[in-house]
Parts: structure tokens; C-alpha cells; sequence
């Protein structure tokens, strides 16, 4: 980092932007679309540029081959690290599409739809436990007590984690979550590397029970098109044979699936409830009609995304939004702040669930678009519906907290009183 401290684009580095980026994003798109941080990182703030960036095959995801060149050693020292790189969020083609394929089947819209049910009964039995605990009248943490365990509850029971071992995850996901700040504090990545490997030990065991006894979850299904013997050491970019995925590949996925499953949902759900307590006619809408919750859940991921900020690398000599960028320079896309381009989207920091839709960058764009997108936009409508149908009277009860992060911006604490 330089030392222009004052310079927006190095704020952004600062644990007060991530409670509040908004003020630093308005700077950013005063000054253009994209912004040299220093010699080895551009950071890109316009709609059409971080888009752009998203979908063209100059600028490339960072796989462990990149981070071998750029910080040799840097994978070998840092198992999150390394199980984040050799996932399929970091994958390259031809890898990326064969690895995808077989991810994606379960996730289709239609698949999705036949858990709609699952996500209904979870949403009653915990807001049937909100109601207990705020039987007093007394407030009671939305975050804890719904945001987390909704998402947990059905990513698991896609995967077939069991019951009982669901609660053991929260910690472990969020900790691993620290690999993917941008300015990585060594502290907080020690937390991840030690999440990264419990959840990998956790995931091989499962996958071995699974191989020996298979059942009709994802990860049985999985191990199908899985080899035992390619070993948990073999290179997850070595293979190419189209339809199988090595052992290690599946391992590191279904981690991937877990904490990429619930992290952001759980933002989703408590980013929404953020702005909606202050909007009583929206939520009056949503507790009417379940359709009016898919344009409010738009809006909020537009407004307030669960991942502001993913990366890139250039992989030649090109050009974006009128900057030369060289080969090799690292692109920080701050998908948050393009969802706040004013090019792009009018008055954009209103929230507007009536606004034309159009795509914000949430769930990203091109090869690497979330493979959870519909199953996370169907939880959040299910849940707002239900949550302000059965509470309309919800109401905020003290001082909420964020989290410390700015790739996956949620909240630590929510307390609310049910009314
Ligand atoms: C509100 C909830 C969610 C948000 C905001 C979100 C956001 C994102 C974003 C921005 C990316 C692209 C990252 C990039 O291009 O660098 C992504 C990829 C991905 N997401 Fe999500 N996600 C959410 C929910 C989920 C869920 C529920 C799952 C799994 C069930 C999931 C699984 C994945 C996977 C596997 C990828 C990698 C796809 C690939 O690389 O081809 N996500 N997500």
C-alpha cells in the first residue's frame, strides 16, 4: 500500500471503510472507473469495467499457480490458501467447466424449486424459536438466532452433512472466510488455515463413509464421479478427462460449497432485514404477497451485497475503462461499488425495489457467476415472506454491528424485538 492515505482508493484498506464503504465508493466513482493503487494493483469501481473484467478471458482468476509466481511459498505456508486455490472459484479453463459441470447439476433452478418446502419447514421451526426466546418481549439476535442457522439447515442437508455435526461449522466457515479479505491480516489467516484444515479432515472422513455407504445427498452423489485413488495430493489442473473429479478436487468443492452456502446467505438474510426494518411499506408488501419479497431481495443485493469485492490478474498487456494495464497487474473488482455506479443505475444509493431490473454484479458474471445463486435468492424470499408476515411488528433494539470485512460484508449483531 502507498502512503496517500487520504487517497480514497487506499481508505478503502481501513477498518472504518469496511463498516462503511458507501462514502469511499462515491469518491471512487468521482474520480473514473478505475484507479491505480500502486504498481501491482488497479482497483475498479464502474458497472461496465468491473463487468468487463468478469467476463473477458484477458483477466484470468487467481489460481495456485498464480499465487506461486507472484508469493512462492505463499500456498505451501497457508493450507486455506491452497484449499481456496484449488477450488473451483479459482479454477481455469478447461478445469473450470469440467469441475463446474458436475457442481452445478444439484444447483439448478429446478432442483431448487423441489427445496422450497425444506426452506419453508426451517424458516417456521426457527422463527418458532425466535418467538421463544423473545417470549419476554425482550430482543433477541436476528443474525444468531435466524441468519446463520437458516442457510446452515439447508446447504447441509443439500450435502448431507448430518444434523448433529451442523453446529461445529459456523466458526469454521466464517474464520476461513479471512483468506478472501484483501488486505489479509496474518492473525486472521492463521484462523483460516486452521479452519480450512479441520473442514478438509471433516470432509474427507464424510466422503469415505459416503464411498463405503452411499446415501441420497450431494456428496454421495459426487463421490459417483469421483476417483479414490487420485489421491488427496494430486494437482486439482492436472487432469482433463472431462467427467471426474479427483479426491482432492471433491474435497476441496464441497468446503467450498459449505462456506460459500451459508456465509453470504446469512449476509443476504441480515443485510435485508438491515434496510427493510426502516421500510415498513416494503415489508407490509412482502408479508402479503411472496412475489414482491424476489424484488426486494434484488434490490437488497444490489444495495448492500454479502460480497463486495473479488479479483482478477491480467493476463497480457491491455486496457480497462482508458488505463493502460500491464501484464501480471492485479484487479480488485469492487463489485459493491459498481452495483453503485451512477452510469449505471439512477439515484443509486436509494434503495428502490420498484426500480427496472437489471442485474447487479452480486452474484458476479461470466464463467465464474455463483453456482448458488437461486438457491440463495429462494431462501431470502422464503424467509423475508414468512419473517414479516408472522412479525410485522419487528423493530430494531439497540446498536447493530457489521462485520470487520469487505469481501463478505454482513452483520455481527442484529437485535431486534418481534413486536
Ligand atoms: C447471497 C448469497 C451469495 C452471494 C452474494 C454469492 C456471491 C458469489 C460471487 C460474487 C461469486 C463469483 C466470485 C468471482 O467471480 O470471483 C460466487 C461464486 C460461487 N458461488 Fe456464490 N454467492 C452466494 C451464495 C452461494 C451459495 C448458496 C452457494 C452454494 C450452494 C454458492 C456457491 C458458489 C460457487 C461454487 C461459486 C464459484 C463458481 C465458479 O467459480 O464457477 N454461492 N458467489
Amino acid at each position: 500500500m502507498t502512503n496517500h492515505a487520504l487517497r480514497p482508493v487506499d481508505a478503502l484498506f481501513t477498518s472504518g471503510v469496511r463498516e462503511n464503504p458507501v462514502p469511499v465508493y462515491r469518491a471512487l466513482h468521482a474520480g473514473g472507473p478505475v484507479h491505480r493503487l500502486n504498481d501491482e494493483w488497479v482497483v475498479v469501481c464502474g458497472y461496465a469495467e468491473a463487468d468487463e473484467v468478469l467476463r473477458s478471458p484477458v483477466f484470468q482468476v487467481k489460481d495456485s499457480a498464480f499465487r506461486e509466481r507472484t508469493r512462492p511459498g505463499w500456498i505451501a505456508a497457508h493450507p486455506s490458501a491452497a484449499m481456496i486455490g484449488d477450488s473451483v472459484i479459482r479454477a481455469r479453463a478447461p478445469h473450470h467447466e469440467r469441475v463446474r459441470r458436475l457442481l452445478s447439476r444439484p444447483l439448478t433452478s429446478r432442483r431448487v424449486a423441489g427445496l422450497r418446502e425444506a426452506a419453508l419447514g426451517h424458516t417456521r421451526r426457527l422463527l418458532d424459536g425466535l418467538a421463544e426466546r423473545a417470549a419476554g418481549g425482550g430482543p433477541v439476535d436476528f443474525v444468531d438466532g435466524f441468519a446463520y442457522p437458516l442457510p446452515i439447515a439447508l446447504i447441509c442437508e443439500l450435502l448431507g452433512v448430518p444434523a448433529g455435526d451442523r453446529g461445529w461449522f459456523r466458526d469454521r466457515a466464517t474464520d476461513l472466510s479471512y483468506v478472501l479479505e484483501p488486505a489479509g491480516r496474518e492473525r486472521d489467516l492463521s484462523r483460516a488455515d486452521a479452519a480450512a484444515s479441520g473442514l478438509m479432515e471433516y470432509f474427507a472422513g464424510l466422503v469415505g463413509e459416503r464411498r463405503a455407504r452411499p446415501e441420497q445427498d450431494l456428496i454421495s452423489s459426487l463421490v459417483q464421479v469421483s476417483d479414490a485413488d487420485a489421491g488427496a495430493g494430486a494437482d486439482a489442473n492436472a487432469d482433463a478427462d472431462g467427467a471426474r473429479l479427483g479426491e482432492r478436487e471433491l474435497v476441496v468443492n464441497l468446503v467450498l460449497m459449505l462456506a460459500a452456502g451459508f456465509e453470504t446467505t446469512a449476509s443476504l438474510l441480515a443485510n435485508g432485514l438491515g434496510v427493510l426494518l426502516d421500510r415498513p411499506a416494503d415489508r407490509d408488501r412482502i408479508a402479503r404477497d411472496p412475489a414482491a419479497a424476489a424484488a426486494c431481495v434484488q434490490e437488497v443485493l444490489r444495495h448492500d451485497p454479502p460480497a463486495q469485492v473479488t479479483d482478477r490478474w491480467a493476463t497480457e498487456d491491455t486496457a480497462l475503462g482508458g488505463m493502460r494495464i500491464a501484464e501480471g497487474t492485479q484487479v480488485l473488482v469492487l463489485l459493491g461499488a459498481a452495483n453503485r455506479d451512477p452510469r449505471r443505475f439512477s439515484d443509486p444509493d436509494v434503495f428502490d425495489p420498484g426500480r427496472p431490473a437489471g442485474p447487479s454484479l452480486s452474484f458476479g458474471a461470466g464463467p465464474h457467476f455463483c453456482l448458488g445463486s437461486a438457491l440463495a435468492r429462494m431462501e431470502a424470499e422464503v424467509a423475508f415472506h414468512e419473517l414479516f408476515a408472522r412479525f410485522p411488528a419487528m423493530a430494531l433494539a439497540g446498536t447493530p454491528s457489521r462485520t470487520d470485512r469487505l469481501a463478505l460484508r454482513g452483520y455481527a449483531s442484529l437485535p431486534v424485538t418481534l413486536g
